[in-house]
């Protein structure tokens, strides 16, 4: 490629829009009440043309295979061995050419077999890895309160693998044993009393096989388990270094981990020792068979009952029958592990997302923002106690609410069921007098920026993290937001500024500087109603003053909900209203509250001493 070309074929690299995300090819059939492969039938259709053309070449593969110990016990008997009287004399060249053809036809079956076998393995788990983390995309967020997501994702992977190596492998085992079949029928073509010896052993191979396996299925399944525990520890170790330190806890952790290594060390021990008994029988069985066939073949052409080249094919048969008994047992195996695999992964399908869009839902066209809670009933799951109970609060389109109340009282809470993150239990929540139910998530999603306290950024440029939700975003935009956020200053000074990546793999930012990023995110899409969730918590408050101050700016004509503790935080609002035992106990202005209602008075002076004790701001 020359240089002029190279650069075209970059530059116009550069300017092609991102890949669109493409939807998995199949599904999981829903139907519950079918077995876990017809459930999974789907799939494989979807990929019927490699996968079928790869199992035809494998058995066409085979099929030439099994040929060539018959060809060579003709080659044997009509062109070599002397003595013999050639009734069809055939010169020994004609029989070389046609193994080197058979050779060179199976080679190449072989190679596009197992080329196509692979293709649709991966295909397999692409598409089941796919259709799960779609689904888990959409799942609500319900779903994730009650599931640990880390687990559930390190688990998928391997229950993905389960199945796609059953449904792959399997079918490519049973060829294996219809040409063992094939195999079979030519042993009887030679000799049928001595097939029968020949065959004695192979039901001790299948067993002798199956033993083995049941033996150490329980040893590899406890050895992946252990490895788990030992990976565990070391990662909390890694993450959670720092509270280690603190309480100078090395040695025990040491110790847990040394115990934790001691037990994948014995079931490794153990896994050895089943090895070494049985692989020696299971290898060493076959020469039984072919005892049998020197000693009982022997004694035949002895006899004159069959030819040498004849008790040359029988062996080489009986060893291309060995392989399909040992595997057979293998499947059943893989079966039953695929099975339980399976299970997981439509558990996790079946559950459906909660929280979804109605039939008849609008969209909010140029909303005005206003938000109405009428008599809410809130709990978060079945059992669980009642968050909110008859929770009544209207606020006015371009109004500053600041909802107050003790840690625990439900103000997040408030927050989530503003943006429908979860569903009322009672009552309802009305934007522009629509309830929120009936709203398009995306519309209502747009239309209710939420902030929330724990600022998740993620490995990428902060650019980046700002034009979330808006990609296209110049970066004159992205600088305005962060700079109403108060984040421009101290971006600015990042090692590369804007293009600084941040997160797991990048530069570390402070907490306060990360919830200052995050609300530059929801200032960019410029929500016409706005809730900050304890999003300043972590600011310092010379630098929430700047924050204010912008803020203030933006709030106008913007309907906005602050969940605060801070005086500086709550002299933003038009309004305070105080949150106590699931409803609204006080409204009205900041003095007012602080002269009338005494409970107000007593939770800003306790989040101030929280403050001040754990010394919540970090920037
Ligand atoms: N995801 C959740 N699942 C179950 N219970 C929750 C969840 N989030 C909060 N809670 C409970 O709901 C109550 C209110 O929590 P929250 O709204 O976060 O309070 P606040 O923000 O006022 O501190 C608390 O008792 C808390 O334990
Ligand atoms: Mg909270």
């Amino acid at each position: 490629m020359t240089d002029t070309v190279w650069q075209e074929a970059t530059s116009t690299a550069a300017v092609t829009e991102p890949e669109l995300y493409h939807a998995p090819r199949s599904t999981i059939d829903p139907d519950r009440s079918k077995s876990w492969l017809g459930r999974a039938l789907p799939i494989l259709r979807a990929h019927r043309g490699i996968w079928i053309t790869s199992l035809v070449l494998s058995f066409l593969g085979l099929v030439f295979q099994v040929q060539i110990p018959d060809l060579l016990n003709h080659a044997i008997d009509n062109s070599i061995v002397p003595g013999i009287e050639h009734t069809h004399a055939v010169p020994l060249h004609i029989y070389v050419w046609w193994l080197l053809g058979l050779g060179i036809a199976g080679g190449v079956s072989g190679y596009v077999s197992r080329l196509f076998l692979f293709q649709t393995a991966y295909e397999i788990e692409f598409d089941l890895r796919n259709i799960l983390y779609e689904h888990m995309a959409h799942m609500s967020f319900p779903f994730y309160d009650r599931v640990q997501t880390g687990q559930l994702i390190s688990r998928a992977n391997s229950d993905i693998r389960s199945v796609q190596m059953y449904m792959t492998f399997a079918p490519m085992i049973l060829v294996q044993c219809s040409i063992a079949v094939v195999a079979f029928g030519y042993m009887l073509s030679i000799n049928v009393p001595l097939s029968f010896v020949a065959m004695i052993t192979m039901p001790f191979v299948f067993l002798v096989g199956h033993r083995m396996r049941k033996g150490m299925f329980p040893v590899s399944w406890l050895i992946q388990a252990r490895l788990a525990d030992v990976a565990t520890i070391v990662d909390e170790n890694v993450n959670g270094v720092r509270v280690v330190r603190s309480f100078a806890a090395e040695q025990n952790q040491l110790r847990l981990l040394a115990k934790a290594a001691t037990r994948v060390q014995w079931g490794y021990i153990k896994d050895a020792d089943l090895r070494a008994r049985w692989t020696p029988a299971v290898q060493n069985l076959p020469q039984v068979g072919l005892a049998l066939v020197l000693g009982f073949g022997g004694y035949l052409v002895i006899h004159h009952h069959v030819g040498v080249g004849g008790i040359l094919a029988f062996n080489a048969y009986l060893l291309m029958l060995q392989a399909p008994f040992m595997m057979l047992g293998m499947i059943i195996m893989m079966g039953q592990r695929a099975a339980a695999s399976a299970e997981r992964i439509y558990e996790i399908l079946d559950e459906k997302p909660t929280i979804v869009d109605a039939p008849d839902a609008v969209d909010l066209v140029a909303p005005r923002g206003d938000v109405r809670f009428e008599h809410v009933r809130f709990a978060y799951g079945e059992g669980s106690g009642e968050v909110l109970s008859d929770f009544d609060l209207h606020l006015r389109p371009g109004e500053t609410v600041a909802l107050v109340g003790r840690t625990g009282a439900g103000k997040s809470t408030v927050a989530r069921l503003m943006a429908r993150f979860y569903d009322v239990t009672d009552g309802r929540v009305l934007v522009d007098g629509h309830d929120v139910r009936h709203v398009r998530l995306q519309s209502l999603r747009t239309a209710v920026g939420v902030v929330l306290d724990e600022a998740f950024l993620f490995s990428m440029s902060i650019r980046d993290n700002i034009a979330f939700a808006r990609p296209d975003a110049d970066l004159a935009d992205v600088q305005g937001a962060a700079l109403s956020a108060g984040a421009d200053e101290f971006i600015r000074g990042l090692p590369q500024g804007y293009d600084t990546v941040v997160g797991e793999r990048g530069y570390t930012l402070s907490g306060g500087q990360r919830q200052r990023v995050a609300l530059a995110r929801t200032l960019l899409v410029n929500p016409p109603i706005l809730v900050l969730d304890d999003a300043t918590s972590a600011v310092d408050v010379q630098v929430e003053q700047q924050i204010h101050d912008a803020l203030r700016l933006l709030m106008r004509g913007r309907t906005t909900l602050i969940v605060a503790h801070r005086l500086s935080t709550i002299s933003l609002a038009d309004r305070v209203v105080l949150l106590e035992k699931g409803r609204i106990v006080a409204d009205g202005s900041h003095s007012q509250l602080l002269e009338s209602v005494p409970l107000y008075a007593e939770v800003l002076a306790q989040a101030e001493s929280d403050e001040t004790a754990f010394g919540q701001a970090t920037d």
